[in-house]
């Protein structure tokens, strides 16, 4: 492969030279020369439906939507030479309010105007029905067939200077077979790639080969070796408190990138194609925080994603009304009535206002919210809705003591010490990132 592309390469030379000497100096027509010029690689992934951080930790209220597209329009502004591509698994679980927000990421990505996404394991949680069905999504995966919905195994993108860059896509077989039931087929990715690289060659030859590969890390690294690829962008995520490597990996003229997870970061490769047809390139990651711009378009976006999560989130409220739940939970106000001082130090922890904390950002009918937020929800006999159960908001004394009508009806002691591995359950990596018992139990120790 190598070989032949060489001897391609050293055969036009050759004409060329031959045609300088014949024709004089300025009349070589362009293809014959390798051209040069910069293009801006943009690269996302590992999303996991994340369409809004949700504002738990100030260090990890990053990436979501808006920010991702208000740092796109600043680009687009400023560059005119870029690739936007996506590593996919950019959806999470097989729950109406799972594929809700499948849908509003897949509209996001399609403004966002991306020139290939690949799939991940996951993106196949909904079917393929569900994938095609989104006709404006600009799929690419050159070694996945799916039953009743062809993908393009490749795309070419010319740019504004004339660069023509080729995106491919290829997956590794034993992560979908392992996750999936879809009507799907995955063939050897090697055989794929080479497959389209030939085919590519043959008609107008790419500047750039960009593969974009849906595997674990060291898998993706070994595509470095091929020849006739470029860079490798790699993607894939298991769950949300993921690391993910983001370092690139380098060899002569190539490059290996990964996004990170969650859609925190944005990754830019920039690539500079000097007139010998070499490569090198500066990489780096740009965070989506707080200070980056939101978009107005994706916040109404958003906005209407919550606006289905309530209508959800009412529908199933009258299904949990008829159920005759027993009653469990006592409430802080009956500990009140003897844990005093307890209850005084309580009620000037973070813990009694977490419900408040849901409101201010008008998320206090999202269950993915609820469940840490009050006392007991998704639970019998725990917190439904504000209107079902007012006195169960909020991360109450029974959150990590356990429902104790009994014990109010009848005081009796031994079970203090189960609080203490209460924390874990909502203190995640996610949502609490700096949790540490010894810094943090002070802080509500009563
Ligand atoms: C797994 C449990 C968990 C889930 C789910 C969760 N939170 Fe939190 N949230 C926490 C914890 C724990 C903290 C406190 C973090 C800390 O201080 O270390 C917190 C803090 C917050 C705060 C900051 C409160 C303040 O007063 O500073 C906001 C706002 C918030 N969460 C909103 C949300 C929203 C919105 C959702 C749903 C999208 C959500 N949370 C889902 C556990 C959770
Ligand atoms: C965030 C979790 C959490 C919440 C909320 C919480 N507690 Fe505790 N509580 C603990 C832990 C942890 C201990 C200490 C256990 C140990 O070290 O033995 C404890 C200890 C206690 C003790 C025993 C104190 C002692 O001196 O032995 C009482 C009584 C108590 N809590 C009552 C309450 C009451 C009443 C509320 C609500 C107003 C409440 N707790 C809310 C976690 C919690
Ligand atoms: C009617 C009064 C009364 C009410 C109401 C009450 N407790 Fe207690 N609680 C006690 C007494 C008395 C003890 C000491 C029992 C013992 O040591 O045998 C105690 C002990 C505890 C302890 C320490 C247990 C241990 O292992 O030493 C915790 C924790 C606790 N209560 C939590 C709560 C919580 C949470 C509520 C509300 C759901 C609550 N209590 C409601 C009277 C009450
Ligand atoms: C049901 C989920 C839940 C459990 C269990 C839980 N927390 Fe929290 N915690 C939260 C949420 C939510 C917040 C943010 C509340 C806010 O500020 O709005 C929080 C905030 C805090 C804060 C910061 C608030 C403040 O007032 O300083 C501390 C400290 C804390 N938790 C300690 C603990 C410890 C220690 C435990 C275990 C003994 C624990 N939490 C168990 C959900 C939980």
């Amino acid at each position: 492969m190598h070989q032949s592309s060489q001897n391609r390469k050293t055969f036009k030379t050759v004409v060329g030279l031959l045609l300088t000497l014949l024709i004089g100096c300025s009349a070589l027509p362009d293809q014959t020369e390798t051209r040069s010029g910069e293009v801006l690689i943009i690269y996302s992934g590992n999303a996991l439906g994340e369409l809004k951080p949700c504002g738990c930790d100030k260090e990890e209220d990053q990436g979501g939507i808006e920010r991702r597209m208000g740092y796109l329009k600043q680009v687009n502004a400023q560059e005119s030479n870029t690739l936007l591509v996506d590593l996919g698994d950019n959806f999470k679980e097989s729950t109406r309010q799972g594929k809700l927000k499948a849908q509003t990421m897949m509209k996001a990505l399609e403004r966002m105007n991306y020139d290939a996404i690949t799939l991940g394991d996951k993106d196949l949680l909904y079917g393929n029905g569900f994938l095609k069905d989104l006709p404006n999504i600009p799929w690419v995966a050159a070694n996945l067939q799916l039953e009743g919905f062809a993908l393009p195994p490749s795309r070419t993108k010319v740019l504004a200077n004339g660069l023509r860059v080729l995106v491919i896509a290829v997956a590794d077989p034993d992560l979908f077979y392992a996750s999936s039931d879809s009507n799907m087929k995955l063939n050897d990715p090697m055989t794929a790639l080479q497959q389209e690289i030939d085919a590519a060659r043959k008609n107008e030859p790419p500047d750039l080969v960009v593969l974009l590969t849906h595997m674990p890390r060291e898998k993706g690294i070994a595509f470095l070796d091929l020849s006739g690829v470029d860079i490798v962008i790699n993607g894939h995520i298991e769950k949300d408190s993921d690391r993910i490597d983001m370092a690139p990996v380098q060899k002569t003229g190539k490059i290996f990138v990964q996004p990170g997870p969650l859609g925190q970061k944005m990754g830019e490769l920039r690539v500079h194609i000097n007139p010998d047809g070499e490569k090198t390139f500066q990489q780096r990651m740009v965070r989506l925080g707080s200070k980056a711009p939101m978009d107005p378009e994706m916040t109404q976006l958003y906005d209407a994603y919550n606006g289905e999560v309530e209508k959800l989130f009412m529908a199933t409220l009258a299904a949990k009304r008829k159920q005759k739940q027993n009653r469990i939970f006592a409430t802080d106000q009956t500990c009140l009535t003897c844990h005093a001082k307890e209850h005084g130090v309580w009620s000037k922890t973070g813990h009694s206002r977490a419900y408040a904390a849901l409101r201010e950002v008008n998320k206090s009918f999202d269950p993915e919210c609820l469940t840490c937020h009050t006392t007991g929800f998704g639970k019998p006999g725990g917190f439904i809705s504000e209107i079902d159960t007012p006195k169960l908001k909020n991360v109450q004394c029974e959150v990590c003591h356990g429902p104790r009508l009994e014990h109010a009806q009848n005081p009796q002691g031994g079970f203090a010490k189960e609080a203490l591995a209460a924390c874990g359950k909502c203190h995640v990596k996610k949502h609490s990132p700096k949790f540490d018992f010894g810094q943090y139990w002070p802080r509500i120790r009563h």
